[in-house]
């Protein structure tokens, strides 16, 4: 890949952007203020802003490999707490994708190094749906599922946390789980009944 190309990219799409608002780049400057929080996989095929169709200042974006929330990645943590804190996002996203190589990479008993400990959580996601998976014959159709139920256990990630319960109790903080469908193009809402999960877990993870 010639890197050129980039800055050549860059300089056409300054260009476009100002021939549509000439003040784009100067309120761009002003500050932030999304209404978004999506956390998605670093994988390349997944971009972010592009398939939702959304511009510069609209989604506050965090990735990792296969769309985790580790209740202890600092990572992770600080862009939650920053925004839905300080920024007040209506929405967290947990967007997944099939064909996501982490989590196939969790199914394999090869030994990664460090990735070990970071697809161990997927490897618990595992544990916890082993029955609803194990009764799945297709492979791609498990991986499939897997990938749905890593992005609804994340979600559940999210509701462990202080700054996502506090916001979801005083100003009705929405969380999504969502799924990429990399084969179509497609942007699939999981429809995770979230009410019904928090009853069956406030009880053990409720911070006041
Ligand atoms: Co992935």
């Amino acid at each position: 890949m010639n890197l050129d190309k980039v800055f050549q990219n860059n300089e056409k799409w300054i260009k476009e952007k100002i021939a549509l608002n000439a003040n784009y780049f100067d309120d761009l400057g002003k500050g932030q203020q999304p209404e978004l929080l999506y956390i998605g996989c670093s994988d390349s095929r997944v971009t972010a802003e592009d398939l939702m169709g959304l511009g510069p200042g609209e989604v506050f974006v965090h990735r990792n490999i296969a769309n985790m929330v580790c209740g202890t990645d600092l990572n992770a943590m600080s862009v939650i707490e920053y925004a839905v804190e300080h920024l007040k996002v209506g929405h967290v996203v947990v967007c997944g994708h099939y064909a996501c190589g982490g989590v196939k990479a969790a199914m394999q008993s090869a030994d990664l190094g460090i990735l070990n400990p970071w697809l161990r959580n997927i490897r618990d996601v595992y544990r916890i749906h082993n029955q609803e998976l194990n009764a799945i014959d297709c492979e791609e159709k498990k991986y499939d599922r897997l990938v749905e139920l890593n992005v609804q256990e994340q979600c559940i990630n999210l509701m462990k946390t202080s700054a996502v319960q506090k916001a979801y109790r005083e100003r009705g903080l929405k969380v999504h789980g969502w799924v990429f469908d990399v084969h179509s193009g497609r942007l699939i809402d999981l429809n995770i009944d979230f009410d019904t999960i928090l009853d069956k877990i406030r009880e053990i993870y409720h911070l006041d």
